[in-house]
């Protein structure tokens, strides 16, 4: 661990030509959206089993208790707007540093603060798509369902399972997505992990892959993460606060 690592990060950063960047839920809680783990996490109140998809998929109450949490999580995103941190990855990305910035995020927040190489591994919550025959439509004419009073909203067209393309646990993860993903951080010069308890694979082996192919790590985050030893550098603290300051 470096003596300053703040100036440490900064030289790292500005050295940097292929930026890549991978945040979790830690870059929004200063937007307002709870992260999963974190001391008011989401899995604080809510059974993370019960949001598998194996039970989204074959129970009526699993569905139920996912839109009941969706729709809270809708009024949080509305509500949410991009917040510092968000603003200065895409600056990087303006400045022709940042190659690619891969999320795990559902919250879009990242292409509201103008970023626009973005990898959403674990899908978005802004459209919702038919299990049985792949209808797609956008969250709000569900949201609108759910409102009138609907607790388990099925197809229009087959009376199918619907949901969001948020990807659930035991969900296949897009698979376009995850190759991109791998691909950028192995081209990458730096990856900077943001927000991120690197709990969840395989998103989490991005750090280890960076690494394996001489990328040099930059970790922001509040908590301790498994890869804090593999990172040249670890900021502890806040990303809307720490990222702006790397930038300047
Ligand atoms: N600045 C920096 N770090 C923060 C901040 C902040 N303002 N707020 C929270 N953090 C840190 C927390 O300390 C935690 O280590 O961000 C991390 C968030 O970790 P998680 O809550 O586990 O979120 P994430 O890593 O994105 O979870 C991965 O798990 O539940 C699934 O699919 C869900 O995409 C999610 C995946
Ligand atoms: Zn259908």
């Amino acid at each position: 661990m470096s003596s300053a690592p703040l100036a440490d990060a900064a030289r790292l950063l500005r050295r940097a030509r292929k930026v890549v960047a991978f945040t979790g839920a830690g870059v929004s809680t200063e937007s307002g959206i709870p992260d999963f783990r974190g001391p008011e996490g989401v899995w604080a109140r809510y059974d993370p089993l019960e949001f598998s998809y194996e039970r989204f998929v074959e129970r009526a109450e699993s569905r139920r208790a996912f839109w009941r949490f969706g729709a809270e999580l809708r009024d949080l995103l509305d509500a949410a707007q991009p917040n510092a941190a968000h603003r200065a990855l895409a600056e990087l990305e303006r400045r022709g540093q940042l190659t690619a910035l891969i999320t795990q995020n559902i919250d879009r927040l990242h292409q509201r603060a103008g970023s626009r190489a973005v990898i959403e591994l674990h899908g978005n919550a802004d459209e919702v798509v038919c299990l049985d025959c792949a209808r797609v439509e956008p969250i709000a004419a569900v949201s609108a369902r759910l409102l009138a009073g609907e607790d388990d909203p099925k197809c229009l067209r087959c009376g199918g399972v619907i949901k969001t393309r948020a990807v659930l646990f035991g969900e296949e993860m897009p698979e376009r997505e995850l190759e991109g993903a791998f691909r950028a951080v192995r081209g990458a010069d730096l990856l900077l992990v943001v927000g991120s308890s690197l709990l969840v694979q395989p998103a989490a082996h991005l750090v280890p892959s960076a690494r394996m192919a001489g990328a040099r790590i930059l970790l922001v985050n509040l908590e301790e993460t498994p890869y804090d030893d593999l990172a040249d550098v670890v900021l502890r603290g806040k990303a809307a606060d720490l990222l702006p300051r790397l930038l300047d």
